[in-house]
């Protein structure tokens, strides 16, 4: 149940104001001393001509405001002030949780709808490096809280599979190429060899003709050619397939760039049609003036096509295919006048689709404490990265067993290790707006009381472990509708409701804004809560029978609060740690 909801139900029958009028008026006070939620009466003061502290004072009485989950009604200043009986919320909230289980904050507001989210898209023989893990981790994340809505979700990887550099690639392949390195680790291999003709470029700049006649013949579809690209492409996804395992992320479609050149032509056509489409110094364009954007280049002056160009037609083709709700790209902030200039030259062919297309950015990554051997241009890998946090992760909790004596296998820890060092990753990256530029540090990310993932998956085992203790005793935890929750009303158990209670409405903004951190947010400040509340008083211990069975309750919701946090962000949790 949604309190607020319920609330501006009681206020709109006292006041005659919309619920939903009522709903976005309602205030959190700062202060619990002043009640949980408050409503300002000077938005009645000129209907009722009466002065917002008569009408608060007429409202505090008003018979209209009464409900047992209402503990007072107290008017101050302007404000009438509503006091909830924690009790009652407590159960109100966990009944609602434990009777939906891992259902709880799931909706159907987005059913038959489809929402196309376009994510991780890395480069075909690149390597995958720290930004693409941070398209690959959000457009996840965004993908499960939009399905979690019940939208459809398809999730696209866009494949930089197309462009002059793969002329260069079959010319260095096929002078210094080594099949068995490019079949063991073939970006590895193609890197080397794309590196090495950049040197023999300089001292042979003949190659550089050879290579663009080989990107040519791979344009005409020439059967070598389209051989060796389509080697290195197949060679190059099974890599990144090893990533997307590790990170446990699923695509519907690899539809690269490659695939939308063909559409070119018909685009071509389109925006000749239209009239939108000038030449410009031997170019062909379409001016953006009008949405104070540089022109958007089509066609370039020797005919070829363009990476914008590609992108025009694959949002006519997903639009053609999927009549998506939205589509959204997943790409890097310094991409946002690429795709402005994309979705401005549809807007002016007159496509309706180009206005439910929407750029999601993200910041830059940097290190605070970190040494990798960078491969190409300074460029960090995401699994150096990875292997690097379960190798410490490791350490910790190797040392952390051998401290507090448990019997723990290898195996397990090695399983914990992984777990929480691709969590903390992962975590880094949906913690704080996407837009800000994030640092890793080993100290913050790896802190386990810190705002991490370590921290989350530890809440999670203990709640899995008080309950298996409970379960030991022979002491079950209390059912939806009990009413020893009512007992759940000290301020650290009702904080803990009170923050429950909000989740629901926090996948509801991130899915609004794309932000998943607004998750990661609310389930760690639940963790946080639940661990204040369990340090300050105890779950299994003691005499009251039933007080332990509503904490039990708590505890139970609490640890499934958490499990479907992390998983909306694509962390995994641990049963015990
Ligand atoms: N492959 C590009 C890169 O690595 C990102 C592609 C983004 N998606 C798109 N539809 N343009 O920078």
């Amino acid at each position: 149940m949604d309190f607020k909801s319920e609330v501006a139900l009681l206020l709109s029958n006292a006041t005659g104001l919309t619920r939903d009028a009522v709903y976005s008026a309602i205030e959190i006070p700062p202060q619990r001393e002043l009640g949980d939620y408050a409503f300002p009466c000077f938005l009645l003061s000129k209907t009722l001509r009466k002065a917002p502290p008569v009408i608060a004072q007429e409202l505090s009485v008003d018979p209209a405001l009464t409900a047992v989950w209402i503990e007072k009604v107290q008017a101050a200043g302007g404000y009438v002030n509503i006091y909830i009986d924690h009790g009652q919320f407590s159960k109100v909230i966990l009944t609602d949780l434990l009777l939906k289980g891992e259902d709880f904050g799931k909706t159907d507001e987005g059913a038959g709808k489809t929402v196309i989210i376009e994510f991780s898209s890395p480069n075909i023989a690149k390597p995958f490096h720290v930004g693409h893990a941070f398209t690959t981790v959000l457009g996840h994340s965004l993908s499960r809280i939009y399905e979690t809505l019940g939208y459809k979700v398809v999730r696209m990887n866009h494949l930089g599979d197309y462009g002059t550099q793969f002329g260069k690639l079959i010319t260095a392949f096929r002078l210094w190429g080594d099949e068995t390195a490019l079949r063991e680790t073939p970006i590895k291999e193609l890197l080397r060899i794309y590196v090495k003709f950049h040197e023999e470029e300089k001292i042979h700049p003949e190659l550089t003709q050879d290579a663009r006649d080989n990107f040519k013949r791979l344009e005409y579809g020439a059967e070598e050619e389209t051989a060796l690209w389509s080697a290195f492409r197949e060679l190059s996804l099974k890599e990144f397939a090893i990533i997307y395992d590790r990170l446990g992320v699923q695509f519907d479609n690899y539809n690269g760039e490659s695939f939308y050149s063909d559409r070119i032509p018909a685009v071509v056509d389109m925006l000749t049609s239209k009239g939108i489409l000038i030449d410009s110094e031997g170019a062909k364009v379409v001016m953006l003036d009008e949405y104070k954007a540089p022109p958007c280049i089509i066609l370039k002056s020797d005919g070829t096509t363009i990476y914008a160009s590609r992108d025009i037609a694959s949002v006519l083709y997903r639009w053609e295919t999927y009549h998506y709700y939205k589509n959204i790209y997943v790409v890097g902030s310094p991409q946002a006048l690429h795709f402005k200039q994309v979705f401005s030259v549809l807007d002016k062919a007159g496509y309706e689709c180009a206005k439910d297309c929407v750029h999601v950015g993200f910041g830059l990554v940097k290190f605070a404490d970190m040494k990798f051997s960078t491969r190409e241009g300074n460029i960090v890998v995401l699994d150096d990265l990875l292997n690097e946090s379960i190798a410490k992760t490791y350490e910790i909790i190797k040392a952390n067993a051998l401290a507090r004596n448990t019997e723990i296998s290898e195996e397990e820890i090695k399983d914990i290790s992984v777990r929480v060092g691709i969590g903390s990753v992962i975590y880094t990256y949906v913690k704080s707006g996407r837009e800000r530029d994030i640092t890793f540090s080993w100290e913050e990310m790896l802190d386990f009381e810190g705002d991490t993932a370590a921290y989350l998956i530890y809440t999670y085992a203990r709640t899995r472990s008080i309950l298996r203790k409970a379960a030991e005793q022979g002491i079950s935890s209390a059912a939806a509708g009990e009413d020893c929750l009512l007992l759940l009303s000290s301020e650290d158990e009702y904080d803990v409701a009170r923050l429950i209670c909000d989740f629901p409405d926090a996948i509801k903004k991130a899915q609004n804004s794309n932000e998943p951190f607004m998750v990661a947010r609310q389930t760690s400040q639940i963790a946080r809560a639940f661990n204040r509340f369990y340090n300050n008083s105890s779950i299994l211990s003691g005499t009251d029978e039933l007080q332990k069975r509503a904490r039990l309750g708590l505890c139970e919701a609490v640890c499934t609060v958490i499990s479907i946090g992390t998983n909306l962000l694509g962390i995994s949790v641990v049963e015990r740690m």
